[in-house]
């Protein structure tokens, strides 16, 4: 088939593949905004936008993409601008110009922005909608900045279906360019009671920051979802289906969240193949592109610690050791736990486990994105986070609105778990959160998130902790110093000089 799509300006042809031909159409109206990478992401955010009325000039590095990805477009084809340069889409777009870039994160984006910048004028604004490292984001932005352009690190999530037809926006970089695009940000976004889930963070790398955490949670929640599922599986030899309707139960009430909705669906599913249940068909070792890593270094690095999204990434980490788990089912096999079993815990005690372990992994994101917000002095607006938040992403959950509520009201030293809304949930949940994790630690089964949630509470509960004995330590190794508890720092123990 030879498809004929319309390109910028001009009229010769130009065979773009050997399937696809493009006829550029001097009549074509401005895009308002351009698009730079047609892969999955970029692909389904230009048809998002075109869908909502604004003409969209894309390009792609790899030319015989835009002719296939028209040709995909169907009646949304008319609203697209095929340009086979970057100098045509620069010249297709209204002024000031704005161009998303949908590639992939560190070396190509600064590849893109070296390759639009000269082309562009005072004003004009290039947009990163991929997972960037917010440190990059800052980095672009001043160096653009200084030149008179504009940049917007804008996190998207929602994966390819929220791209097509309503991620979460969290935006960063100056206000007044983000005015230029709201409308069509806010059009293409997902909407919560026609509240539409994007918003502009703060300046520069806040956007990509906030959208960092957003992934951080993500890890955090899907780790914990999994230690469920290891405690139906391996603790009470239950089935991938008959875990997976549970998931699909627990849907319905508190737990209501995309993550547990699709861990429902992907347990219940069989493998075409050899009809067993498809998660048993899977290799437990899990990939990361990075984000998860990211939001605990930037944790360590403000002196935070997010330790359910710590446990998350590490999970993750030692999953890939496969062939070294594997021997060890040997080598440790006499150290076997003395439990027996787990088959006391109940479905309503994991389900308030989740809960509590899940509203505690939140909580510290909250806290991450608060310790950020001082640091880069970003003014973070934690519940219009969490509003943005409530519909689009991958972590959207019915908890959102009640913690954009506790976020409004105002949370006690900035804890969500000192939220009256939380107080009261945490105090029904805390106590299966308990049992599940001493059950999974005297039986062997690892429960690395849940244990750090619970330890990371019991810490925040209680008024004197054991570092007391640490600041001694300190202080006779290295006089370090200590506050004393009737008064006064630098202070040091009668084992001064003691050696
Ligand atoms: C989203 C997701 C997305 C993420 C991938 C996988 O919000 O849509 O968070 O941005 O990149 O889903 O991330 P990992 O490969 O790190 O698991």
């Amino acid at each position: 088939m030879v498809m004929t799509v319309l390109l910028a300006s001009g009229d010769q042809r130009h065979k773009l593949s050997p399937t696809f031909q493009i006829k550029r159409n001097s009549r074509m109206t401005e895009a308002r905004i351009g698009l730079v990478g047609l892969a999955v992401m970029g692909a389904n955010l230009a048809l998002n936008i075109a869908e909502k009325g604004f003409p969209v000039a894309v390009y792609n590095r790899t030319e015989s993409r835009i002719g296939e990805f028209i040709g995909e477009a169907g009646d949304l084809a008319r609203k697209l601008v095929p340009c086979e340069t970057p100098e045509k889409l620069v010249a297709s777009l209204s002024r000031p110009r704005a161009i998303i870039i949908m590639v992939k994160a560190g070396a190509p984006v600064d590849a893109v922005i070296s390759q639009l910048q000269p082309l562009l004028d005072a004003g004009d604004m290039i947009i990163d909608a991929g997972n960037a490292n917010f440190h990059d984001t800052r980095r672009r932005e001043e160096a653009l900045r200084s030149l008179g352009l504009s940049f917007i690190g804008m996190g998207v999530s929602g994966g390819e279906e929220g791209a097509r037809y309503g991620p979460s926006i969290m935006v960063g970089g100056q206000a007044n360019s983000y005015g230029v695009i709201r409308d069509i940000i806010e059009a293409i976004a997902a909407k919560y009671q026609g509240d539409p889930c994007a918003a502009h963070m703060g300046p520069d790398g806040a956007g990509h920051f906030v959208k960092t955490v957003h992934n951080g949670i993500e890890y955090a929640d899907m780790q914990m979802i999994a230690e469920v599922y290891g405690i139906m599986r391996d603790g009470q030899s239950r089935s991938a289906t008959e875990i997976g309707k549970v998931f699909e139960l627990w849907n319905d009430g508190p737990l209501r969240s995309y993550l547990v909705e699709i861990s429902g669906k992907v347990l219940q599913e069989r493998d075409p193949a050899t009809g067993k249940p498809m998660v048993e068909m899977i290799v437990d070792k899990a990939g990361q592109k990075g984000t998860g890593r990211w939001t605990v270094i930037e944790a360590l690095g403000l002196g935070q610690s997010a330790s359910t999204i710590e446990a998350a990434v590490g999970a993750r980490s030692w999953s890939a050791d496969k062939i070294a788990r594997k021997d060890g089912e040997d080598i440790l096999r006499d150290a076997a736990a003395s439990g027996d079993g787990v088959a006391g815990i109940g479905d309503d005690d994991l389900e308030l486990a989740l809960l509590a372990a899940k509203i505690i992994a939140y909580a510290q994101g909250f806290d991450l994105l608060a310790a950020a917000s001082s640091e880069y002095k970003w003014s973070l607006d934690m519940a219009r986070i969490a509003e943005v938040w409530r519909e689009g992403c991958i972590i959207r959950s019915a908890m959102l609105n009640d913690m954009a509520s506790a976020a409004r009201t105002g949370m006690p030293h900035g804890q969500l778990i000192f939220a009256p809304e939380f107080v009261g949930r945490l105090t029904s949940a805390s106590d299966a959160l308990r049992r599940v994790v001493a059950a999974a630690a005297i039986n062997g089964l690892p429960v690395p998130a849940f244990s750090a949630a619970l330890a990371y509470f019991d810490t925040m509960r209680r008024g004197r902790g054991t570092t007391d004995l640490i600041q001694a330590q300190r202080d006779f190794f290295g006089a370090h110093g200590f506050e004393r508890t009737d008064g006064g720092t630098g202070h040091h123990g009668p084992w001064a000089g003691a050696f």
